[in-house]
């Protein structure tokens, strides 16, 4: 029964403009309150109240500021500038709820592995085992000069690096302390037992890390991993060590090519490739009837800023937009990225001409994913037919207005899928890493590469 349940997770980073841009400008936004820790709490009661399985919290390390070569339309529209850290917000999430997960976005470029596996432990012990981690590599040029380096590390490089990141971090976390490394013997005055609790010795390219794990063991042990790799190297490091991984596509067939790809791989590298769960980013506009949720809709797209959608894509993209006409149809355009990025669009919708200004407001409400507006039943209808074309297994809900749209989204769809059997009506297990493998599977699986470096408790 569970596997044709759909999972909910859902969108946000600590910022004023993330997958919507403009919006924040509406009258019920409350997009600027992202600095203030009751809104990051009414946000986890509304998702728990929802049944949601976790709220993933997105990150970037740098400015955009790639459009027009500075920071300017980023700032004037908030675009994921300023942003706040992403960790700090989750351990007072946690004491807000019971059951709710946070997946939590760190770049494997820009941390060091020792301390980073504390922080994780750290949050896994807070939230009694309901952390998981969102694995990036960072794209952006400016974190890269901004956090000491000359220029970026090239794309694959990165991921090198991060495949060795993950070796030392699997290994702080399942092989350093033995299970039952921690006695609490009083009449013998020993906390932890010395013999059960290991040094790594790790030595590699890239890191050197000889000691034993600060943290003893928290209840998942390695949080759930998240990935969202698009590159065949990307893939390939989603097929290896993700569990959760984030797609971002408007087209449900193209979400099955890199389901069924990513899947394929993981069953080649000896994973159940069942075990991986693929969540797709879509945004709701929902209201009690089709037409109300239309003229809603309609009212939302109104805010969509075209010069900040157009930064944004540029930041994606690599290419500064700035240059282009906004109404000539991007069909003239000669730039292979550009062709690129006109096919996702035209792919989704033929019969539309494509300008940066028909994309920027497109993009400006929807972000990465689709955009379904109708009552609670029409929506409900859309996101059923796209997990049947995509072969997806759940959702990334995005928050264009929040909490608005979030709210809306628990208020009415959360229902009419509940009653559809499609949604979780209580929760199932404790930690994050029940949700996604079933009551009882709080630790990595068995086939999973981390389970290779559980420690081997001595002379036993
Ligand atoms: C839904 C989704 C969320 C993402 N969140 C982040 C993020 O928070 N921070 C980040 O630096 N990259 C993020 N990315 C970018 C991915 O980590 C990845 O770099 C990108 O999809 C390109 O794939 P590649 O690394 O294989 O080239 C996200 C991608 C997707 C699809």
């Amino acid at each position: 029964m569970s596997d044709d349940r759909i999972r909910l997770h859902a969108l946000r980073q600590s910022t004023v403009g993330h997958t919507a841009i403009g919006l924040w400008r509406h009258p019920d936004s409350r997009a600027h309150q992202y600095r203030d820790l009751s809104f990051w709490l009414e946000t986890a009661r509304i998702l728990e109240r929802g049944r949601f399985d976790a709220l993933f919290v997105a990150d970037a390390l740098g400015p955009l500021e790639v459009y027009e070569g500075r920071v300017d339309a980023a700032l004037r529209d908030g675009i994921q500038t300023p942003t706040d850290d992403p960790l700090l917000t989750i351990s007072a999430m946690a004491a807000a709820t019971e059951h709710l997960g946070f997946a939590v976005t760190v770049s494997s470029t820009y941390e060091r592995p020792y301390q980073f596996a504390r922080k994780m432990t750290t949050l896994d012990h807070l939230t009694q085992g309901r952390i998981g981690w969102n694995i990036v590599t960072s794209a952006l040029d400016s974190a890269a000069r901004n956090l000491g380096l000359e220029r970026q590390i090239p794309h694959d490089e990165r991921y090198v690096i991060a495949e060795e990141f993950m070796e030392v971090v699997y290994k702080l976390w399942e092989g350093s302390w033995e299970d039952d490394a921690v006695v609490r013997d009083v009449a013998a005055g020993v906390f932890a037992d010395p013999a059960r609790v290991h040094p790594i010795a790790h030595e590699g390219t890239h890191y050197k890390v000889p000691g034993i794990a600060l943290s003893e063991p928290s209840a998942q042990r390695t949080p759930v991993l998240y990935q969202a790799g698009t590159s065949p190297a990307g893939k390939a490091f989603a097929a290896r060590h993700a569990e959760g991984v984030f797609l971002s596509t408007y087209d449900p067939a193209m979400a099955r090519g890199l389901v069924e790809d990513v899947r394929a791989r993981a069953a080649a590298a000896g994973r159940d490739p069942a075990s991986l769960k693929f969540l797709s980013i879509v945004t709701v506009i929902v209201a009690e009837d089709d037409g109300t949720a239309q003229a809603k809709y309609e009212d939302y797209r109104r805010y969509a800023s075209l010069e900040g959608a157009l930064a944004r894509y540029s930041a994606l993209m690599h290419i500064d937009l700035s240059q282009l006409d906004p109404d000539v149809p991007l069909e003239y355009v000669e730039t292979d990225g550009i062709r690129g990025m006109v096919e996702v669009f035209t792919r989704m919708d033929p019969t539309r001409t494509w300008t940066p200004r028909a994309i920027a407001e497109f993009v400006g409400v929807g972000g990465g994913g689709p955009v379904l507006v109708g009552s609670p039943a029409t929506v409900a209808d859309g996101l059923e037919r796209w997990i049947e074309e995509s072969g997806v297994d759940g959702f990334n809900v995005a928050d264009p207005v929040p909490p608005v749209t979030l709210r809306d989204f628990v208020d009415l769809v959360v229902p009419e899928l509940q009653r559809r059997g499609r949604v979780w009506t209580e929760y199932e297990g404790a930690t994050l890493r029940e949700r996604f493998h079933g009551v009882g599977q709080a630790r990595v699986r068995d086939d999973h590469p981390a389970a290779g470096y559980r420690a081997v408790p001595a002379g036993r």
